[in-house]
């Protein structure tokens, strides 16, 4: 399955992938995705908020125990992130089937839309609206790069924007959520093991400075005379670093947009995205009000999400079943994810991570060997076996 997709939405000058929600390829992605829960005999449903569910057995009479992940990625994103959690979902079911397994409670397979919120700014954007942990209202109005609200583009994908918000009636369908992801770090390289099982998602955030400056001629404009705005913005740069190095979190400016952005001009406006995270909310917030004075112009936060303890109990009956004898590692991660979201929302969630030999992730350069693949499909298939027994 993961070589069905390889080709759909790849930068061939690079590898990597663009798969912007609601771009051809993403929705191509989700033409793949009702053609596996077709051939598999799944019911499928796509939610008002964008997200499928293939259904094995009706979530309407009891509710389900559903696996998944998204399939939309970061701008030059990897293979794996997001569509392995899809394409083990898939092959989950397809290792039970061959077992002759029959759930006693219906079994689900979920694709969540926009995970990355690489075109709209925030991430999570399905898991979010159908938690109501987003409202319809700022949904509607986020804009991509070229101006498009997420109004427009659902429009033009065919969907009707004024479905969208929080979904009771689905969320009530999903007893427990498990995603499976490749690991974004190098824990299980070091631990020696394929698997191993999520234990929380720190606190995490992004935040938009705004420097607004005077554009002016590059040539003729003398250094005293001028209001560059990158200037502040490169303070800003080397602040980030300096301020999550003190603390021991993380904060990264991956994102920058410079108006007009000319060779031969001072610009007028750098905007200029900060993400920041940690294990402790204070220090992550503490962070943000240390740089929030260097901005010359606006702070806004576009999106937050707090900490993630996963269900101790859910886990470590995971970590149990995954390792055998020795149980699987506990793991705790930076990465934000759809399981996060529901997990908040007080859906028990878990996630199983699939060990990545060089950690680097959201990246062309992110692996994961096909036996560790196939190790992860076959703990997916025993955690679901355990939970619908
Ligand atoms: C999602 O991958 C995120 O943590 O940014
Ligand atoms: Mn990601
Ligand atoms: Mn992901």
């Amino acid at each position: 399955m993961l070589e069905e997709l390889a080709r759909t939405g790849r930068d061939p000058a690079t590898n990597g992938y663009l798969r912007d929600a609601w771009s051809p390829p993403e929705l191509e992605l989700r033409e793949w995705f009702a053609g596996e829960a077709a051939r598999r005999g799944l019911d499928l449903r796509e939610d008002r908020n964008g997200n499928l569910w293939a259904w094995w057995g009706d979530p309407a009479r009891e509710p389900g125990v559903v696996t998944g992940s998204h399939l939309d990625s970061v701008r030059q994103g990897g293979a794996y992130d997001g569509p392995l959690g899809v394409v083990s979902a898939f092959a989950a079911l397809d290792v039970l089937k061959n077992r002759d397994f029959r759930p006693n409670r219906p079994l689900g397979v979920a694709c969540f839309t926009d995970e990355e919120g690489a075109r709209f700014g925030v991430p999570c954007v399905g898991s979010r609206l159908l938690t109501g942990m987003l409202t319809p209202e700022r949904a509607l109005t986020l804009k991509d790069d070229e101006g498009d609200t997420l109004a427009d583009v659902l429009t033009k994908a065919g969907r009707d924007p004024r479905g969208l918000g929080r979904d009771d009636e689905t969320l009530a369908q999903v007893a427990t959520f498990v995603e499976l992801h490749v690991e974004q770090g190098k824990a299980l390289v070091r631990l020696d093991r394929p698997v191993g099982v999520a234990q929380a998602i720190w606190p995490h955030g992004r935040w938009r400075f705004d420097f607004h400056g005077r554009a002016d001629h590059a040539g003729t404009t003398r250094l005293p005379d001028r209001d560059d705005p990158m200037l502040p913005f490169a303070r800003l740069v080397l602040a980030a670093r300096d301020a999550a190095s003190r603390r021991d979190i993380v904060a990264t400016i991956g994102k920058v947009r410079v108006s007009p952005n000319n060779a031969n001009a001072v610009p007028g406006l750098v905007s200029a995205w900060l993400d920041a995270r940690g294990p402790d909310e204070t220090d992550v917030r503490a962070l943000v009000e240390e740089l929030r004075p260097l901005a010359a112009g606006a702070v806004s936060e576009e999106s937050w999400t707090p900490v993630v303890d996963f269900d101790h109990g859910l886990r470590e009956r995971l970590a149990a079943v995954v390792g055998g004898d020795t149980p699987a590692p506990i793991l705790p991660t930076g990465a934000g994810h759809d399981a996060g979201i529901l997990a908040a929302a007080g859906v028990p969630s878990a996630m199983l991570f699939v060990r990545n030999p060089t950690g680097v992730s959201h990246s062309p350069e992110e692996h994961a060997e096909q036996a560790d693949c196939q190790a992860g499909v076959v703990a997916l298939a025993s955690v679901l076996e355990e939970l619908c027994r």
